[in-house]
C-alpha cells in the first residue's frame, strides 16, 4: 500500500515537471482581411483566388460582388465575401482548400452577370497554395466571368503526411529486422561466420517456428477453471490507439482537415477516438466486473467502486475544464459537460446495469442455444439497452422545441434545413442543445462547437451533453458485449467470428440509418450530437480494429502492441497530462511558414513525448489508474 502510494507521488512528480516545461502561449491567427486593399497573407489550408477586372478599364462604373461558400455547409447559401468597387483592377482574396468552394459573381443594380459567373460555372476544388485568377469582362452590358485558372504549381498538401508514414513505415521494418536479426542470433552466426567457425551454420536450435505457435485449443471447462485473469494485450493496445490518436488530433493533427472534427455531419479520424474509448471501457468493464464477482464482493461495494470512480472522473473533468491556457476561468461560465464527465455518466449507468445482470460464472454451456449465450444470458440487459435507444429517438424526434420545431438535427447558423421552413439559425443542435441550455445554463456549455466556423452558428453546443450520454451508453454497452463474448467463448475463432459480425451488422445498421449519405439520410452519423448512426458506425470500426488487434497481438502474437501498448496501461494519465500541458513543442509556433509542414512533425513529436513518457512509466512499472 505504501509502496503504491510511493510510486504513484513519484509519477505525479515526473508529471508536473513535465507540464512546467510545456509551453502555454497561444498560437498567432492570421486571417485574411476582406476590404481588398492589401493582398491577404498566405494561410494554411487555403489558396489565393484573384479577380482580374482590368478588362472593364473603359466601364469602371461597375461594383462587382463575390458570394462563396463552402460546400461543406450544407444547404447554406453563398454569402457575400468582398465587393470590388469601380476604380480596381483586381482583388485577391483567400479561399478555403479543405473543401471544394462554391464562387458566384454578381454586378450591381444596372449590370446584370452572365451565366458563366454563377456558381455552376466558378465552383472548384481549389488546391492548397495555389494562386488562381477569375478574368471578368463586360460584353453588351452584362459581366462575363472567366473559370478559375491556376497561374502555380502548388506542391501537393499530402506530401508531408506521406512522409510521416513512410518514416513511420521504414522505421518500423527496421525495427522489425533488427529484431529478427537478434532473435535469430544472425549476427552471432555472421561473427562465427567471419572467425571461420566450422559449426557457424549447423545451429540445432530452430528458432524460426518458436515465435508463431498458436494457443492450444482450450476446451470451455479449462476456461471455467481458468481464473478470469486473462490480460488481454489487445485490450490495452486498442486503448493505447485510441489515446494517441486523441493526443494528435487535440494537439491540431498537422492541421489536416481529416485530423480534425467534423464541423456538423460527417466522420473524420478525429471523430473516432473517443467513441473507441467509450467502447473499449466497456470491453475492460465485462473483465472487471467477473474478477470482482468471482472474488465474491458484495454488489453493495461494487457498486459503491463504481460511484466512487464516476465522481473521480467527473471531478477530473471539472478540473480539466477550469483551465484554459493560462488564462483563468470565471464562475460565471465555467463549463460543466465535457470528456471526461460524459465517461463518468456513461460508466455509472452502464457498470451499475451490468453489475445487477452480471453472473460471476458461464451458465448455459451445453443448452442447445450456447451459441448464443453471451446475448441470452444478459436478455434484461439488452432490453433496458433497447429502451435507452427508444428514449434517444423519442427525445430527439418528438420534442418539440420552441422556434425549432420537432427533430432538428442540424448545426443552425446559415444552414436552412429544406424541411423546416421557420428560421434555424438559432436552432444549433435541435433538442439535444436545447435540453443542455436550460439544465446546465446557456454560458456553462461548451462555446466553441465546430460547426461556428463554417456554418458561422451562434449558439453554443455541447457535444458531450446530456441527451448524448444515452447513445454512448449504447456504444459502451456494445463494448461490453465484445467483453462478454471473450468471457463466455475460449476458442479465437468463435471470438473474432462474432466481433466481424458485430462489426458488419453496426455497419448495415449505421448506412440504414444515415442512408449511405453524409447530411442526407434520417439520422446523419454526427459526432457533435452523438446520434444513433454515429455510435452504430463507430461501434462497427471498433469491433474490426479490436479483431485485428486481438488476432495480430494475442492470437498469432506477429505484433506486441507496441507502441501502443504502452499508453494504453496509463491511458487516463495521458488524457489528463495532454488536456493540461497542450502542446509541448508549442513554442515552435512562431515559425513560419504556418504550413503542414511544420504543424505535421511538431504535432507528431508532441505525441511522441506522451508515447516516451507511458514508456518510461511502463518500464517504471507505474501503472495509474482511477
Ligand atoms: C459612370 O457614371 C457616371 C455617373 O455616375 C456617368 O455619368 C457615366 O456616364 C458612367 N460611365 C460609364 C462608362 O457608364
Ligand atoms: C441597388 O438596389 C438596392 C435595393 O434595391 C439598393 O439598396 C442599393 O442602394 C442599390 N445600389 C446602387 C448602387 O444603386
Ligand atoms: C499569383 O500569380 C500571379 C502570376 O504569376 C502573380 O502576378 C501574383 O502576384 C500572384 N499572386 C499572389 C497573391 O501571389
Ligand atoms: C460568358 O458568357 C457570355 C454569354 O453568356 C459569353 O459571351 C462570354 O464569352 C463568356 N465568357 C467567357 C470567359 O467564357
Amino acid at each position: 500500500m505504501m509502496n503504491c502510494l510511493r510510486v504513484k507521488t513519484r509519477a505525479w512528480i515526473v508529471f508536473l515537471i513535465f507540464g512546467f516545461l510545456s509551453n502555454h502561449s497561444q498560437g498567432l491567427e492570421n486571417k485574411g482581411d476582406d476590404t481588398c486593399k492589401h493582398v491577404p497573407k498566405r494561410a494554411i489550408n487555403t489558396a489565393f483566388l484573384t479577380f482580374v477586372t482590368e478588362a472593364l478599364y473603359n466601364e469602371r462604373n461597375v461594383t462587382l460582388t463575390v458570394n462563396t461558400i463552402s460546400t461543406e455547409c450544407y444547404t447554406c447559401n453563398l454569402q457575400p465575401t468582398i465587393t470590388i468597387e469601380p476604380q480596381r483592377n483586381s482583388c485577391t482574396i483567400l479561399v478555403d482548400t479543405r473543401w471544394k468552394m462554391k464562387v458566384s459573381i454578381g454586378g450591381d443594380n444596372f449590370t446584370r452577370a452572365a451565366s458563366n459567373c454563377s456558381e455552376n460555372h466558378l465552383s472548384t476544388w481549389f488546391d492548397e497554395g495555389g494562386n488562381y485568377s477569375i478574368f471578368i469582362s463586360l460584353l453588351d452590358n452584362k459581366i462575363s466571368c472567366g473559370k478559375p485558372i491556376l497561374n502555380n504549381w502548388p506542391n501537393d498538401s499530402n506530401i508531408p503526411l506521406y512522409v510521416a508514414l513512410g518514416s513511420f513505415v521504414g522505421l518500423s521494418l527496421l525495427w522489425l529486422l533488427l529484431k529478427y536479426c537478434y532473435r535469430t542470433h544472425v549476427l552471432r552466426r555472421l561473427q562465427n561466420y567471419l572467425l571461420q567457425d566450422s559449426d557457424a551454420f549447423t545451429d540445432t536450435n530452430d528458432y524460426s517456428q518458436q515465435d508463431l505457435g498458436l494457443p492450444t485449443n482450450l476446451t470451455e471447462e479449462d476456461v471455467n477453471r481458468r481464473p478470469a485473469k486473462e490480460r488481454l494485450k489487445s485490450l490495452d493496445a486498442f486503448r493505447g490507439i485510441s489515446i494517441i490518436i486523441m493526443i494528435f488530433v487535440n494537439y491540431g493533427g498537422g492541421d489536416y482537415w481529416f485530423f480534425k472534427h467534423s464541423k456538423w455531419n460527417g466522420l473524420t479520424v478525429a471523430d473516432l477516438v473517443f467513441p473507441w474509448f467509450i467502447w473499449i471501457m466497456g470491453t475492460a468493464l465485462a473483465y472487471s466486473m467477473r474478477s470482482q464477482l468471482r472474488n465474491l464482493t458484495s454488489k453493495k461495494r461494487i457498486f459503491w467502486k463504481i460511484f466512487k470512480r464516476s465522481c473521480i472522473l467527473f471531478a477530473l473533468g471539472l478540473l480539466i475544464n477550469s483551465s484554459d491556457g493560462l488564462n483563468p476561468v470565471k464562475m460565471k461560465s465555467f463549463r460543466i459537460p465535457g470528456v471526461l464527465q460524459r465517461f463518468a455518466g456513461t460508466y455509472l449507468i452502464v457498470a451499475t446495469l451490468h453489475m445487477i445482470f452480471a453472473k460471476p460464472n458461464d451458465t448455459n454451456q451445453y443448452a442447445w442455444w450456447k451459441k448464443f449465450r453471451d446475448l441470452t444470458d444478459y436478455g434484461w440487459e439488452w432490453l433496458i439497452n433497447i429502451v435507452l435507444m427508444v428514449v434517444w429517438l423519442v427525445v430527439t424526434f418528438s420534442v418539440d422545441v420552441p422556434g425549432c420545431g420537432k427533430g432538428y438535427l442540424g448545426p443552425g447558423g446559415l444552414a436552412n434545413d429544406g424541411g423546416h421552413q421557420q428560421n434555424v439559425s438559432q436552432c444549433t443542435g435541435g433538442v439535444a442543445s436545447y435540453i443542455d441550455r436550460k439544465f446546465f445554463g446557456t454560458n456553462r456549455i461548451y462555446q466553441h462547437p465546430s460547426c461556428k466556423e463554417i456554418y458561422q452558428s451562434t449558439v453554443p453546443h455541447d457535444p458531450e451533453g446530456l441527451l448524448g450520454t444515452l447513445t454512448s451508453c449504447l456504444l459502451c454497452f456494445l463494448g461490453l458485449q465484445a467483453g462478454k463474448i471473450l468471457l463466455t467463448y475460449p476458442d479465437w475463432k468463435a471470438r473474432v467470428y462474432r466481433f466481424l459480425l458485430w462489426g458488419v451488422l453496426l455497419g448495415v445498421i449505421a448506412v440504414g440509418l444515415c442512408e449511405g449519405s453524409k447530411n442526407e439520410g434520417v439520422i446523419p452519423i454526427n459526432k457533435n450530437l452523438w446520434s444513433l448512426s454515429f455510435v452504430m458506425c463507430t461501434g462497427c470500426f471498433a469491433f474490426f480494429l479490436f479483431a485485428f488487434c486481438y488476432v495480430t497481438i494475442d492470437v498469432y502474437k506477429i505484433w506486441s502492441g507496441a507502441p501502443f501498448y504502452y499508453p494504453g496501461m496509463n491511458a487516463i494519465v495521458l488524457y489528463m497530462g495532454h488536456e493540461f500541458f497542450h502542446q509541448p513543442f508549442r513554442t515552435f509556433w512562431g515559425i513560419q511558414p504556418r504550413s503542414h509542414e511544420v504543424y505535421l512533425p511538431i504535432n507528431i513529436l508532441d505525441t511522441a513525448v506522451w508515447i516516451f513518457l507511458s514508456y518510461f512509466m511502463f518500464k517504471k512499472n507505474i501503472f495509474i489508474s482511477i
